[in-house]
């Protein structure tokens, strides 16, 4: 080939001095103002990637199809809002249900939104988790510890839903279900209505949501504490 009996530049042609300029001159030519830009991008390539690692994108509610949310799988890789036990409004009348211990969970990039804000994101998920209560497992017998799940709900605030709020159970071994309807959602929606503090959830029971909320001024006016 011709090329052999060249010198660089002698009298390649365009092309060949093009190919040549994208094969060689990056990063051997490099000159210092060019060395920082070049150190400038990776740095901020590197910190951009670390930001996307603490929030990543699409950590909210996914769906299956129409409005059939996907019971989360990593909802225990979430921000852990609280625990309680035997924490419920029973009906008027009703006899009271066995204690249960309650975990709550929701997506991280809505936590760490509504710590700054006060409010709650389009498309946050909340996880309700229903366990077993376990006794007398040390001497003093006391004690008291979660065992199996027993129950498993989920809410959304998204604004694919006509009031914004979807409501979910799951049975066992269900990956996905539709949204509640009827009065079984109205259920779920007079109670988080009415005795909810800062839009329909508990974040009383969450106390450093709480202690957000009220730095906020986002929890609601007729809110009384129970
Ligand atoms: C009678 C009152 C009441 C009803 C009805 C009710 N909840 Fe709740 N819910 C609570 C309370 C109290 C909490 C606070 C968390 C806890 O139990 O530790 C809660 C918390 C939740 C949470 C966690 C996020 C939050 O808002 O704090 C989810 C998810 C949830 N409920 C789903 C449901 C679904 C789905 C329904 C309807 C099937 C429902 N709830 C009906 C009282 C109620």
């Amino acid at each position: 080939m011709t090329r052999k009996t060249r010198g660089y530049g002698e009298s390649a042609t365009t092309e060949e001095r093009r190919t040549r300029r994208d094969s060689y001159s990056f990063p051997l030519f490099l000159r210092g103002g060019e060395s920082l830009l070049l150190a400038v991008l990776v740095l901020a390539g590197a910190w951009t990637f670390a930001l996307s690692a603490q929030a990543p994108a699409g950590d909210g509610p996914q769906y299956a199809s129409g409005n059939n949310l996907v019971r989360p799988d990593n909802y225990r890789e979430w921000i852990f809002l609280g625990s309680s036990l035997g924490l419920n409004y029973p009906q008027p009348g009703a006899a009271p249900g066995a204690d249960q211990f309650n975990n709550v969970f929701v997506n991280p990039s809505s936590y760490r939104a509504f710590m700054q804000t006060g409010k709650w994101p389009d498309k946050t998920i909340w996880v309700l988790e229903f366990r077993g209560v376990g006794k007398e497992a040390v001497a003093n017998r006391r004690g008291q510890f979660q065992t199996n799940l027993v129950g498993f709900e989920a809410n959304v605030k998204d604004s694919r839903f006509p009031d914004g709020w979807g409501y979910f159970v799951f049975r066992d071994g269900e990956k996905s279900g539709a949204p509640l309807s009827g009065d079984t959602v109205k259920r779920c929606i007079d109670c988080h209505s009415a005795h909810t503090a800062v839009e329909r959830t508990f974040v009383q029971f969450y106390p450093q949501l709480f202690d957000a909320a009220k730095k906020m001024g986002t929890v609601k006016k007729d809110y009384t504490d129970p």
